[in-house]
């Protein structure tokens, strides 16, 4: 059984239909268990910009955030086969539609954090073999790519060495990081077998063949 994390912006981009449906099609033809966390992408940040703009506390933005990332959860269900209607909003709920079904899609859970600490702590919860994070970089740099021009991608990294790359990245509602914090955390405590790749159908098909692309987070 493994976990993917599935960024809003990588699935949903510019709200094209077809990359949705090359992205389901990559599930659908996986033989195997998967539970999917979906992000909330570009439209999460914008609700968020303007719910803080107008005063919201940080907690309300992180829950609008959450609402999104079930609303985007539901529209790539429906796209799979032998997946539920439902959308668990917690990890038992998650598990049990698992015992059941092929996939199962969820979005976020509670305030403070992002989905990928999310698909981390429901890796650690079913115990699953290895947790996939597609996201918009190809993979962990030594710094910030985006800043800096000596940044060096990682190929293999140990938990610790990411929990130290990301220590530094802001927890605010809406910010991005590679990973945040939390999943680098529960990512080190579980020692769960990460890879972090650039989220494209093709690329996500690969690493579902066991191909070696973007980040190793390995013991
Ligand atoms: P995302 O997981 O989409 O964050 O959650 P992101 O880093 O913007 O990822 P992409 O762009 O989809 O790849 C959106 C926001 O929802 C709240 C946080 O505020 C987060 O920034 N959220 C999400 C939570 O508070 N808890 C969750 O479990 C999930």
């Amino acid at each position: 059984m493994r976990v993917i994390a599935l960024g809003g912006s990588v699935l949903f981009g510019d709200f094209s239909s077809e990359n949705i449906k090359k992205f389901a099609q990559v599930i659908n033809e996986h033989d195997g268990k998967l539970a999917i966390v979906v992000g909330g992408g570009k439209i999460a940040r914008r609700y968020i910009e303007t719910a803080r703009s107008l005063g919201a506390d940080e907690v309300t933005c992180d829950i609008i955030g959450i609402d999104v990332t079930r609303i985007n959860a539901r529209i790539l269900a429906v796209c799979l086969s032998n997946c539920p209607d439902t959308v668990p909003d917690n990890f038992p709920d998650a598990k049990e539609l698992l015992n059941r079904y092929d996939k199962v899609v969820m979005g976020g859970t509670f305030p403070g954090h992002t989905t990928d600490a999310t698909s981390a702590l429901l890796a650690e919860f079913i115990r699953a073999e290895e947790l996939l994070i597609a996201t918009s970089a190809d993979g962990v740099y030594t710094k910030d790519p985006r800043i800096y021009s000596d940044a060096e991608k990682i190929e293999k990294m140990t938990p610790d060495e990411l929990v130290e790359v990301v220590s530094r990245s802001s927890i605010n509602a809406g910010s991005s990081s590679v990973v945040d914090l939390l999943a680098s955390k529960v990512i080190q405590r579980s020692g769960i077998k990460t890879r972090i790749f650039l989220g494209t159908p093709e690329n996500l098909k690969k690493v579902l063949d066991g191909g070696s692309i973007g980040t190793l987070v390995s013991y």
